[in-house]
């Protein structure tokens, strides 16, 4: 195992985003089973997760597998271990709107806190198929074309001007002190929400800003997974320095304790995050 174990990864992602891309095209079907999340599958999200899985585990230094799609860790021998969300976003699929592909590579075995993150990357399918990796404090983004990468940024930095603000969840499932931010943020910045949490990610990586899904009331665990969406996006987010928060601290000291725990995510500039735990109680 090395840090080029990290590296491997990240190529065979970028080698099976063009498929996975085909897949968001051919597959929009709905399968007949839900996630362990509760969560309907479509077609796409299977294919993506058997060929990830496969591919993955071939790797050397990769010894487990988990993923919004499966039920356990899948093991094969020792190694670091890959969190894997195949397609993010998956209900925009058949609105035809941005999806994404979610990994982390942890030296432990999971679940695991995102301390132990050694890298994370996604990609986004867009009109360009882009992807965004972390590795030893540089965040790069790349173009995918014919699973080769091309190198459009290097040494991301979220930016720190106005930007943009996207907040997942129902307005009156936030909670009061979320909502008073949200009130506030709304005269500063530009709405942009997309529905596909790679998407916003994004905007806020190129424009600057604050994306969350916050805790509600209905479910104060609130909506995205730990593993394999909070903590990379997380450690992307905070290698390119800005913030992560689950309203209290980082995302990447949240503990860990089942595979598919969920997280209130807020990722943005370190004005705009640090000032979201300031408002809430
Ligand atoms: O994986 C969950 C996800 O699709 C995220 O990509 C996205 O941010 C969120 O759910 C959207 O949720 P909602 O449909 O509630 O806005």
């Amino acid at each position: 195992m090395s840090d080029r174990t990290v590296e491997e990864v990240f190529e065979v992602i970028a080698a099976a985003a063009p498929e996975i891309r085909a897949a968001l095209v051919e597959r929009v079907g709905f399968e007949s089973e839900e996630n362990p999340s509760g969560e309907q599958q479509i077609a796409a999200d299977v294919h993506a997760d058997r060929l990830l899985e496969e591919r993955l585990l071939t790797i050397d230094g990769v010894g487990h597998y988990a993923s919004e799609e499966r039920d356990h860790v899948i093991s094969d021998g020792e190694g670091y271990s890959v969190a894997v969300d195949p397609v993010d976003g998956s209900s925009n699929v058949e609105s035809n709107n941005a999806a994404g592909t979610i990994v982390g590579v942890y030296d432990a075995e999971l679940p695991a806190s995102g301390e132990h993150l050694l890298g994370a990357a996604y990609v986004l399918y867009g009109p360009r198929t882009t992807m965004v990796t972390a590795h030893e404090g540089t965040v790069t983004e790349s173009v995918v074309e014919n699973g080769d990468r091309t190198t459009v940024r290097d040494d991301v930095r979220i930016p720190e001007d106005d930007g943009v603000y996207g907040f997942g969840g129902r307005v009156p499932d936030w909670p009061a002190d979320f909502e008073a931010f949200a009130r506030e943020i709304e005269q500063e910045l530009k709405l942009r929400y997309s529905g596909a949490m790679i998407g916003d990610v994004n905007q806020v990586l190129t424009y600057g800003g604050i994306f969350a899904y916050p805790a509600l009331r209905s479910a104060p665990e609130s909506k995205l997974r730990l593993l394999y969406e909070g903590n990379p996006i997380g450690y992307i987010v905070e290698s390119a320095n800005g913030r992560s928060s689950d309203g209290d601290r980082s995302i990447l000291s949240v503990p860990a304790d089942d595979i598919h725990q969920r997280v209130p995510v807020h990722v943005g500039t370190t004005e705009y995050v640090d000032r979201l735990e300031a408002a809430l109680d």
